[in-house]
């Protein structure tokens, strides 16, 4: 049976191509633009591909229950909703997805909020939220006979691209900016085999110079400028209307980095909405560094029309990126769901990292601008009291240990950046102390501690 339903529509000049047609880089031949995964019979009302939602809803839950693999995965649970394969038997999976809600109750009252919520896509198999959509992709890889895939990275990319492709039996190329990637991120790569180089540049110089690359050699791209990414990627979106009932939130907020993440959970609600799986679509907000916010300047000049690249600079690393790639999809979603495009500090990166891990949840730092994020939303009272708010959490705190030590070392921050934040860093920081190894002397640690 073949269960391929799409085609691909250029995002810029509306171009529709079959799947199998695009150039190897994603662009559109006549305009340069980037594709979207689009699926034409969905919008035959009475026609025989148009999902139905009441039968959907009650089909994925049964799903959960199932010991298939397929079914087991939170990705593929949902797979009605991205037929991009001949056969589904093709996929790849690590069992990605079906990741935890975790309510916040100390940062909600902090904010005079009644419901914030986390996402934690950082509770992945390779701990980001890219495996939702490295499944998706490195699916259509395998499928289309590829031999070899690759990316570019800020290193969570690279590390869900390395383990699928090695699950697949594929070789993986990984080109990373040197220096630049947490040590968690480059281990994974080595770990599952791929060929990794740095580079002496960042992940802008990376990300062209593999587009050059693939246009010469028979190697698949697994960047988000490939489409298919993006279709594992919306799915997160279906587990948190899922999670609430189909009644969805009224605010999500996701970190910036090259916009595929954001401009994939847009597309997932508004499939559900125009499906009629869900009544209204969220508020979506996307929240840059300071040293990395090209879309937020674009906002700025233009209400995202344009972008103006930069030279990123962030201890974010996995959102050092001044050139992202899907501006023009991200800045759709947020302007179709009247979300904010809003830029933090690297201390309040810093410190909300450190208030998500002390209600026990952790996260990789580009996962904390989102928290930073809706403190500054709030603070404007751009956010009512009422409002259920959804923070995505993109990585797991273990992929960049060194950021957390320092911080409670407190070696992170300079006197410059930690200026008028004195007091929530003292209150956050818990260095690990060296005492005798005595009980009065560990005894005595507790009580200094709880001074
Ligand atoms: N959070 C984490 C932990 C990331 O690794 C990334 C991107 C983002 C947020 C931003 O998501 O790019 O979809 O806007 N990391 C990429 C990588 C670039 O190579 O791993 P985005």
């Amino acid at each position: 049976m073949n269960d391929n339903l799409h085609q691909l529509r250029c995002f810029g000049c509306g171009a529709r191509i079959a799947g199998a047609d695009a150039q190897p880089d994603f662009r559109c031949a006549q305009c340069g633009d980037l594709f979207e995964v689009d699926y034409p019979g969905w919008l035959q009302r009475r026609g025989p591909d148009r999902p139905n939602p009441g039968a959907l809803k009650w089909l994925w839950r049964e799903r959960r229950m199932s010991s298939e693999a397929l079914d087991q995965s939170g990705v593929w649970r949902f797979r009605e909703l991205l037929p991009i394969l001949n056969s589904f038997g093709n996929a790849v999976t690590l069992r990605e997805g079906n990741t935890p809600l975790y309510h916040l109750p100390r940062a909600a009252k902090a904010l005079g909020i009644d419901q914030l919520y986390a996402k934690h896509q950082g509770m992945n198999p390779t701990a980001s939220f890219k495996d939702t959509g490295m499944t998706s992709a490195l699916s259509v890889a395998r499928e289309r006979g590829f031999e070899w895939v690759a990316c570019a990275s800020t290193g969570n990319t690279s590390a869900a691209m390395a383990a699928y492709a090695a699950r697949a039996g594929l070789r993986s190329l990984v080109l990373i900016p040197e220096g630049k990637i947490a040590w968690g991120k480059l281990s994974q790569a080595m770990d599952y085999g791929a060929v990794t180089c740095q580079l002496k540049t960042d992940f802008d110089g990376c990300l062209k110079v593999l587009t050059e690359i693939v246009r010469t050699s028979p190697i698949y791209l697994l960047n988000s400028v490939n489409p298919y990414r993006l279709e594992g990627q919306k799915t997160p979106a279906f587990e948190i209307a899922e999670a609430f009932d189909w009644n969805v939130p009224d605010h999500i907020i996701v970190p910036g980095g090259n916009l595929g993440n954001s401009s994939a959970l847009g597309k997932g609600f508004r499939e559900m909405h125009e499906l009629g799986l869900v009544a209204r679509m969220p508020r979506i907000s996307v929240v840059q560094a300071e040293g990395a916010n090209p879309l937020v300047r674009s906002f700025a000049a233009s209400n995202g029309a344009s972008i103006e690249p930069l030279e990123a600079n962030t201890r974010a690393t996995a959102i050092r990126i001044g050139n992202p790639a899907s501006w023009r999809k991200a800045a759709r979603v947020i302007n179709d769901t009247h979300g904010w495009c809003i830029d933090v500090t690297e201390a309040e990166i810093a410190i909300a990292k450190a208030e998500l891990g002390s209600e026990g949840l952790g996260c990789e730092p580009a996962s904390a601008v989102t928290l930073a994020g809706l403190k500054k939303l709030r603070a404007k009272t751009l956010i009512a009291p009422s409002d259920v708010v959804v923070l995505v959490l993109t990585g797991h705190t273990l992929k960049d240990a060194d950021y957390t030590i320092d911080f409670h070392r407190g070696t992170f921050l300079s006197e410059e950046e930690a200026a008028g934040h004195e007091k929530e860093i003292a209150a956050l920081r818990r260095n690990a102390v060296v005492v005798d190894a005595t009980p009065d002397a560990v005894l005595a640690a507790m009580e200094d501690a709880r001074a």
